[in-house]
């Protein structure tokens, strides 16, 4: 996820872009950069890091011009450096981008075929390229090489292009990725959502997939890349600007949540061969042949990470038939472990950062165990450390409470299993396909669920008063009563605790009396039945239970007090749904509660101490 802004009109462009990509941080920020056509040609500054760097390097050198783009970084492809931050250019165009090309690494050997040279690590630098070849080979103006050059790229994009030639046009174009257009007095603008337009104009169109679009000073036009021409909505924006950076929402967390299908799409993007049921290793290090060999799965991780890591566990040791072990991390670095050189220790952080996950990924590597991290930000400390890295995509969460980065460690995770599945012949093609299937119906399923988020806020409401809820759930049910419960807990402040439900009745069952809110975690899986006999023991008890169930079963409805119904989908892939109604019911109730949601109390974000 990254954040773009276009301007052409007739004030100075600089600071009006700069102000923009500003209201974009949030999008990524490992380096930021700009293109303005002065007149005469164009002039680009870049710089690693933060908007202010860029800031400060355009004081030194500042660029005067009423056309141009800019760009504010989150590294998928390529490290964060200068030389990998946008804008990219080849001969008279500069490209500024955000989103995934699948098919870079094929048109970029046949462009270095024709002996052009790449200066980056991007997949952008290919849309450069290709806009440039089909300049040169005649395309008329910029819009229309534009147009062509998108023929060839395969993925997700929103870009924002300028070209010497024509000093007063940005041309732009969104598939996949979000795109806005502002329409001002005397100016147009583009940038990847309202609010880096809204201090210049209210009026606004929202781009849809394959439009691509020619913004002059005094209008725009609109065509999809198949050259049709077309006509868009404007619509007023009446949010403020807080709103508008959460993009309506009230809060972070609510946003993020809502962000899920989209970053579950962004973490498949390119990585499943549906034809042969597998997974492309991409940059895991894990070769086939390692594994064919190697005699253990051991993830470590902490806290949300963690509960993402037992969901792994299970699906490693029931699609791959590897012996599979989680544990946290805290503990592994100051117990003695136990590593062997044939292991393969999966370190699951959503920053990369996280300090009790370094020290037992050092621990790993000392005795000898390859290691591979899955992280959601790019070339962060784990995956330098380690010998691969299975990126989740997920853009960035600023939200403390772990949600889209939670989904999308879940996916990778069951594509790592997948992989290790088909390479050991534990998993045939036909069982691959199928799983893969239930994974790219996934996104739309969960905007099923999410579509019920008003039903939520009634459940939230019955819970604000509530000092302790349990959370129970078997086999892939299990983690998402933990992570319930960890996000009830950690923004309402309510006492909660996750279960498995088994071992309710060595414990736990003491605690229910009709004052006790249970959730149980019950669609209708291969443990159905066994839950809802712990469902049962609950009611028998007067708690309150609250079903996360398979749409229609009556008999869940029979015990229930309050349903949230699923979509019936494969087992494998439950738990990116049942974990929604749960992320959605304690944002409520910590909304409702008036607490601080996106920064709640003696949390940190990224925790690089002890
Ligand atoms: O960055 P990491 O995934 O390594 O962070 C680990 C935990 O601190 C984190 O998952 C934490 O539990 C969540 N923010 C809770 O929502």
């Amino acid at each position: 996820m990254c954040g773009i802004v276009g301007y052409v009109g007739s004030r100075n462009a600089a600071p009006i872009i700069v102000d923009g990509l500003r209201k974009l941080e949030y999008r990524g920020y490992d380096s930021a950069g700009i293109a303005i056509h002065d007149g005469k040609g164009i002039e680009i500054v870049r710089a690693l890091g933060k908007l202010v760097k860029l800031s400060d390097a355009l004081e030194k050198r500042p660029l005067n011009g009423t056309t141009g783009i800019g760009h504010t970084r989150w590294a998928t492809h390529g490290r964060p450096s200068e030389v990998n931050a946008h804008p990219h250019a080849a001969g008279p165009v500069a490209v500024v981008h955000n989103g995934i090309i699948e098919n870079h690494v094929a048109v970029r050997a046949e462009l270095e075929g024709q002996g052009i040279k790449f200066l980056s690590d991007t997949d952008t630098e290919i849309i450069a390229h290709l806009i440039h070849r089909e300049l040169d080979q005649g395309a008329p103006n910029l819009f229309e090489a534009v147009r062509k050059a998108l023929g060839r790229v395969v993925g997700a994009y929103a870009i924002a292009v300028v070209s010497r030639a024509e000093p007063d046009v940005v041309v732009a174009a969104r598939f996949g990725s979000p795109l806005v257009v502002g329409i001002g007095e005397d100016e147009m603008l583009c940038g990847s959502d309202v609010t880096a337009l809204l201090s210049h104009t209210r009026n606004m169109v929202f781009l849809e997939d394959g439009d691509v679009v020619e913004l002059k000073q005094n209008g725009y036009r609109i065509e999809t890349v198949n050259g049709t021409a077309v006509d868009r909505k404007v619509k007023r924006i009446d949010w403020s600007a807080v709103q508008a950076e959460k993009a309506g929402f009230k809060h972070f967390m609510l946003k993020e949540i809502h962000e899920q299908p989209d970053a579950i799409e962004a973490t498949l993007r390119g990585r499943i061969d549906l034809q042969n049921g597998d997974v492309h290793a991409g940059e895991m290090g894990v070769t086939p042949e390692f594994a064919k060999t190697l005699g253990r799965v051991y993830f470590v991780a902490c806290g949300t990470s963690h509960h993402a890591t037992i969901a792994g566990r299970y699906w490693i040791e029931k699609i791959a038939r590897v012996p599979s072990v989680t544990e946290l991390a805290s503990e592994v670095r100051y117990r003695d472990p136990i590593f062997f050189p044939n292991d393969l220790v999966v370190a699951v952080s959503q920053s990369g950062e996280t300090a009790d996950t370094i020290a037992a990924v050092k621990a790993a590597k000392a005795a000898g165990a390859q290691v591979l991290a899955l992280s959601n930000v790019l070339d962060s400390a784990l995956p330098r450390m380690a010998d691969g890295a299975l990126y989740t995509h997920a853009g960035p969460e600023i939200g403390v409470a772990s949600t889209k980065c939670f989904t999308t460690q879940l996916a990778a995770l069951l594509l790592l299993a997948i992989y290790l599945g088909r390479q050991r012949g534990a998993l045939s093609k036909e069982q691959g396909q199928e799983i893969l299937q239930a994974l790219w119906e996934t996104p739309s399923h969960m905007r099923e669920v999410l579509g019920d988020a008003d039903y939520m806020h009634v459940i939230a409401k019955k819970l604000t008063h509530a000092k302790d809820v349990l959370f129970l759930g078997r086999g892939l049910g299990f983690p998402i009563a933990l992570e319930g419960a960890l996000k009830l807990k950690e923004i309402s402040y309510a006492h909660a605790e996750g279960y498995a439900a088994g071992e309710m009745k060595h414990g736990p069952i003491a605690l229910i009396d009709e004052n006790l809110p249970v959730f149980v975690i019950c669609p209708r899986d291969s443990h159905y039945d066994k839950t809802l006999s712990n469902m049962q023991e609950v009611r028998a008890r007067e708690g309150q239970v609250i079903a996360i169930a398979t749409k229609g079963d009556e008999a869940v409805m029979e015990l229930a007090q309050h349903m949230v119904w699923l979509p019936k989908v494969n087992d494998d892939v439950l738990p990116l749904l049942t974990v929604l109604p749960l992320q959605l019911i304690s944002y409520y109730v910590a909304n409702l509660k008036g607490n601080d949601v996106d920064q709640p109390r003696n949390l940190a974000k990224t925790v690089t101490v002890e």
